[in-house]
């Protein structure tokens, strides 16, 4: 199962869920299992850990496990999938964010600017838009948006203005011919960043990847219980600035809404302001643990 993916900050963000043995548990983002299989560990008989995965290929890692349930779909359906299990409150939240490494080194599903693929880049492939609709159909300005803002690409207009000329020669379908597009616009010494930013800003547009962590954190705070934990682990600046700001103020650009005597309106509380991030040895052993940042978010309980 390593195979597929090694978890990350395991020790840390189960102990962040501070588990209670008999509650129940969401794993928004399955995968390979790694943190389902520890949360388990901590539940007695009577707890439950109801898992999300978009990608039918994590159906492969389900535990042989009673108390385990997956529920096929995206992450924004939260609050739904829980439903469908007989589930309003639940005890605690994982989600961390992403491709997994299976994802990435499958070559067909094109995630990977090492392998060459079919420019696809679904986490589902039962959703019809791929990367390379994006590149054939997306107006030039809207190219140069995405560029800009999912992979702060410095040089976005020029990335978009190549791929429309390029595509009317002929169709961009994959991996290796948008790096032949791509490589001459970029600095030298620096071919590898600069097609991972390219990458990372189809993947996140493919996915909607922004917009569905958004929904995922509102549901989220609406089905934990109180003293309930959210814990969110991120591995870019756009998503970890989103749930930073979530936690923080209650809203994704960082605004403050007050109440009448100034307290604060949020739905959940910063467990702690700064992130978490992976010890020396964890980045030694997992590289893809490098960029990851943890936040912890709790329900409040209520007063009065
Ligand atoms: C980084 S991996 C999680 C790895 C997992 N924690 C483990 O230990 O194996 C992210 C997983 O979440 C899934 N995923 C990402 N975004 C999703 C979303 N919006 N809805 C449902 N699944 C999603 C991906 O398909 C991938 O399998």
């Amino acid at each position: 199962m390593s195979t597929y993916h090694s978890p990350v900050l395991l020790h840390e963000s189960l102990e962040a869920l501070s588990i209670n043995p008999a509650g129940v548990y969401v794993d928004v983002t399955f995968g390979g299992g790694g943190h389902s299989r520890e949360i388990l560990k901590r539940l007695n008989s009577q707890g439950r850990l109801i898992a999300f995965d978009q990608d039918p290929d994590a159906v492969q890692n389900v535990p042989d496990d009673q108390r385990f349930t997956l529920v096929r779909t995206n992450f924004r359906n939260l609050r739904k999938g829980l439903a469908e299990c007989g589930l309003q409150k639940v005890n605690g939240i994982l989600a961390d964010l992403g491709v997994s490494s299976h994802q990435f080194d499958t070559a067909e599903r094109g995630f990977s600017i090492r392998f060459e693929g079919p420019l696809d880049m679904r986490m589902n492939p039962e959703q019809p838009l791929s990367a390379k609709e994006v590149l054939a159909t997306y107006q030039q300005a809207e190219l140069r948006s995405i560029f800009k803002t999912y992979g702060e690409v410095d040089n976005a207009g020029l990335v978009a203005k190549k791929i429309v000329e390029a595509r009317e020669e002929k169709a961009i379908n994959t991996v290796e011919e948008l790096k032949a597009v791509l490589l001459p616009l970029s600095r030298r010494g620096k071919e590898n960043q600069y097609l991972a930013k390219v990458f990372q800003a189809l993947r996140i547009e493919v996915n909607s990847e922004l917009d569905a962590l958004k929904e995922m954190l509102e549901q989220a705070a609406e089905v934990l219980e109180e003293s309930g934990r959210l814990v969110v682990i991120s591995y870019h600046s756009l998503e970890d600035r989103m749930v930073k700001n979530y936690f923080r103020s209650g809203s994704f650009d960082g605004d403050q809404e007050k109440d009448f005597y100034g307290n604060l309106i949020r739905p959940l509380e910063p467990v702690s302001m700064k992130a978490i991030l992976p010890e020396e040895n964890e980045i030694e052993l997992n590289p893809r643990a490098r960029s990851a940042k943890m936040r912890v978010a709790e329900m409040p309980r209520k007063t009065g």
